[in-house]
């Protein structure tokens, strides 16, 4: 016991000296804060590239809170040769309102001698600043493959494993092309909205559409244009269904077998594979340019601070789920915990006159709640990846569907879950008020992993080992078939783009 008085009385100093220092504890050391991220390669090609500044202090302690005053830090990107001439797009950094930054930046076109980075705070260099990115630094547009895949997923640091993948094919030890060419036509196509069916040969992206409802192609179009223009493919024959449902629901010991239809949103009851939804991957793309709503803007609008943020729980969204309706009934009922309102009706118009309908409302002002409510909207909502990356606690309605990255997710641990009928959710709420700070803990872990699991980069990993698992497991070659197109890269006026990857290729030939 004398030990414990000793230690009681030890943290209590400590406790008072680190008070007293905490008004250093906020100044920003130039030298010892940490600069990092796939933006400041040369050889990751992005749409967008990105790097992450995290505020240390002198102790070398992360700072933690969003530091006082703004521009913190200041970033500069130009050509490393005055002689050549860029337009790079390069907005402030993102504050993440915990001491981190994020910093995103689009070039309109190739640095072929290269790119020089420069960060400050207040004028002094940051970490290892200025870099120095040895050119070419490829334009998102350069049709600049690399040959060998292992190289390019080093690179871009991809992940060994992604067990969403492991689990997606083990239904499929071996997939049979001409089966499969004659098994969808026969069971998909008059039923479903669209299916599009692609083959990837030497790289080169050929296509025909099936159904009625196939606009959404020019998302996986995109993709997949953006991806080759990276990494060579393997050899692959496959059909992605750009409806909302996820198909096959056969089961794996069924004769015959289920068929391995590429979706954007899976179901415990079938046997899709899944890609990353069209947002995410649409956004992604389009980010800094014709989107507001990205994988990292999200990330510099999650409202006030924790302490600040108004206690109730906040939905907005379409009538496209009986629940959702639920939600704006217990709203009226419990509306000190819980605000909700349906933005638009078209599956349930004849509910709009009780239920009322409710003003839109800017995606980054939800952040100003709490607790966000996520339920289902015909399938996944797919608004879950942004509010899991915001700095609220979300209370996820329980569901069969899943997007690529819910696998790594865990119930209490990254967010709260409700009952699929919404019995439990005021119960839920008031749990949340009642323990702040394990609710903050979970909002905090839930953003961690989605911070990881949700860069753009991950999503091109995603996508490549989905078909390279794909390719492993055909049992016959991939070929253009009847109907199909050649779906060609965009010509590429703004930048000259000399591929030094492409160079071995050539003198094969
Ligand atoms: C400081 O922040 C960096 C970057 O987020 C992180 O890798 C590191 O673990 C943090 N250090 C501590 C002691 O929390
Ligand atoms: C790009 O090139 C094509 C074909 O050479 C030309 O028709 C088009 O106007 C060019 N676009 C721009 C933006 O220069």
């Amino acid at each position: 016991s004398k030990a414990l008085l000793f230690s009681l009385l030890f943290s209590d100093f400590l406790f008072e000296s680190c008070a007293a220092s905490s008004k250093d504890n906020a100044a920003i050391s130039p030298e010892r804060t940490l600069v990092w991220g796939p933006g400041l390669n040369s050889d990751v090609v992005l749409p967008v590239r990105y790097f992450y500044i995290q505020a240390v202090n002198y102790a070398g302690g992360n700072i933690t809170q969003s530091p006082a005053g703004k521009e913190a830090f200041r970033v500069e990107i130009k050509t490393l040769s005055s002689r050549e001439f860029l337009r790079i797009h390069v907005p402030q950094p993102l504050d993440r309102n915990d001491g981190s930054f994020l910093m995103r930046y689009r070039m309109y076109g190739t640095a072929n001698e290269g790119l020089k980075i420069e960060i400050f705070h207040e004028d002094k260099y940051v970490a290892q600043s200025p870099y120095i990115l040895k050119g070419p630094v490829y334009h998102e547009y350069c049709d600049c493959p690399v040959k060998d895949p292992q190289t390019w997923q080093t690179v871009i640091s991809c992940p060994d494993k992604e067990p969403q993948i492991s689990k997606d094919f083990s239904a499929f030890p071996s997939i049979d092309l001409q089966w499969m060419l004659k098994e969808i036509s026969e069971r998909f196509v008059e039923q479903v909205g669209g299916i599009v069916h692609y083959t990837i040969l030497s790289n080169k992206i050929y296509r025909r559409t099936l159904g009625k409802y196939t606009d959404f192609k020019r998302f996986s179009d995109e993709m997949l244009l953006s991806l080759t223009r990276k990494v060579h493919l393997p050899d692959v024959e496959f059909y992605i269904s750009v409806g909302d449902w996820p198909l096959e629901h056969r089961h794996v010991n069924d004769t015959p077998g289920p068929i391995p239809i590429i979706s954007w949103c899976g179901s415990a009851d079938t046997r899709d594979i899944v890609l990353p939804t069209y947002d995410i991957t649409y956004s992604t793309l389009e980010t800094l340019r014709g989107v507001t709503n990205d994988l990292l803007s999200i990330q510099g609008n999650t409202g006030p601070p924790w302490s600040k943020k108004i206690e109730q729980a906040f939905f907005r969204g379409r009538d496209s789920r009986e629940e959702r309706l639920e939600l704006v009934r217990l709203s009226k009922e419990y509306p000190e915990l819980l605000d909700a309102g349906i933005t638009r009706y078209f599956f349930f118009r004849e509910k709009e006159k009780e239920l009322g309908k409710a003003e839109l409302t800017n995606f980054f002002d939800f952040f100003q709640y709490k607790y966000q409510v996520n339920v289902d909207g015909t399938v996944a909502a797919y608004r879950f990846p942004y509010l899991i990356l915001g700095d609220s606690l979300v209370l996820k309605q329980e569901s069969s569907y899943y997007e690529h990255f819910y696998s790594s997710l865990i119930p209490w641990k990254h967010y709260v879950p409700i009952k699929r009928n919404l019995k439990d959710l005021i119960e839920k709420i008031k749990w949340a008020k009642e323990h702040d700070k394990k609710a903050r803990k979970i909002a905090k872990e839930g953003q961690a992993l989605a911070r990881e699991l949700l860069q753009p980069h991950r999503l091109y990993c995603y996508y490549y080992k989905v078909f390279q698992m794909y390719a492993m497991c055909q049992t016959n070659r991939p070929e253009i078939r009847e109907g199909m197109e050649l779906i060609p890269q965009p010509a590429d006026n703004n930048s000259f783009c000399n591929c030094q990857n492409n160079k071995p290729q050539k003198e094969e030939l």
